[in-house]
């Protein structure tokens, strides 16, 4: 069973916890594809979604997600709430609290900010991405998918592409696949490789070629324009031509390999329209994954509440 209080990274996540969390949400799609939104798993229970940054997929999908399992589920945008009169992050968890919230759904520009309010408060924590640190549901969604189309983990080279240093997508799905015995490759531009991952258990690649080359799955990774204007590279062209992933890079994969980007993704930057729009492409798949991991993150860490006692009252 997940032995945890909070969901806030992947770094610490056992592979017995990452098999269940993973299998969960194999059984919460099968409840989606049979029309099953109706689950009472967290019925009479609270979820706050409380995002300090913008969000597409990762917002809704845990939105969804609660209400799915039976949640009342309560969303406040940091730019309306008492955070834009200056009220602490810690004070928020407080008062969140008190008002018998069972989880928090955080994202946060700054890292750590989840373990901090983790720490806060009665309720569990669930970070949605925090900083340049770790986003994992969403490592976990790109794991399921991958686990779906190859049947498991354990030896698959997984090349990974794009803004390394900046993305919290990265590592938590570096943790993740490590853990469950994957091979992660990653290339980018020197400016955007943050130092000691390969200490990490990262293999860096010197090209696209070795990277691409035999690969089971080749992830993109969001660029921000940024990193652009900040001298990390030269022009989204030249970014595109050296970096970006296009349909004759794919066939250096293996013939049954696969095409994730998180999303949002700039069409001809990290991938051509080819690429995203590819048969092997799995993009929209990922995002039909998210809400089956959040309702898996969700129904498990309520289990632990219960099976430990854990309550706000
Ligand atoms: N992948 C991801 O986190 O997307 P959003 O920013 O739209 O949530």
């Amino acid at each position: 069973m997940l032995q945890k209080k909070d969901l806030v990274g992947l770094i610490d996540v056992t592979k017995a916890e990452l098999t269940e969390l993973l299998d969960v949400a194999a059984e919460m799609k099968v409840h989606l594809k049979a029309g099953e939104k109706n689950l009472s798993y967290l019925k009479g229970k609270t979820a706050t979604i409380l995002f300090y940054e913008n969000s597409t997929r990762t917002r809704t999908s845990f939105e969804l997600a609660a209400k799915y399992l039976g949640a009342t589920v309560i969303n406040i945008a940091a730019g309306s709430s008492s955070v834009a009169k200056g009220e602490t992050l810690v004070d928020t968890g407080k008062t969140l609290d008190a008002q018998l919230n069972d989880f928090l759904i955080m994202r946060h520009p700054m890292g750590g900010a989840p373990y901090l309010l983790g720490k806060t408060v009665k309720a569990s924590v669930l970070n949605a991405g925090d900083g340049m640190n770790e986003h994992p549901t969403q490592g976990l969604l790109d794991m399921l998918t991958m686990r779906e189309t190859f049947g498991t983990l354990q030896g698959l080279k997984v090349a990974i592409l794009g803004d390394i240093k900046h993305s919290r997508v990265a590592k938590s799905n570096l943790f993740g696949l490590k853990t469950m015995g994957a091979d992660v490759y990653m290339y980018a531009p020197e400016t955007l490789i943050p130092k000691g991952i390969d200490k990490l258990g990262a293999k860096l690649c010197k090209s696209k070629e070795e990277a691409i080359d035999n690969a089971d799955v080749v992830m993109g990774l969001r660029i921000q324009l940024e990193r652009q204007q900040a001298g990390n590279f030269p022009s989204l062209d030249e970014y595109a031509h050296f970096y970006g992933v296009t349909a004759k890079d794919l066939k250096r994969a293996k013939p049954n390999a696969i095409v994730m980007h998180p999303g949002p993704v700039n069409r001809g930057v990290e991938l051509t329209g080819k690429v995203i729009d590819h048969d092997q492409s799995r993009i929209e798949e990922q995002v039909f994954s998210g809400i089956a991991v959040r309702m898996a993150a969700l129904k498990l860490l309520n289990d632990y509440r219960n099976a430990k006692g854990v309550t706000n009252v």
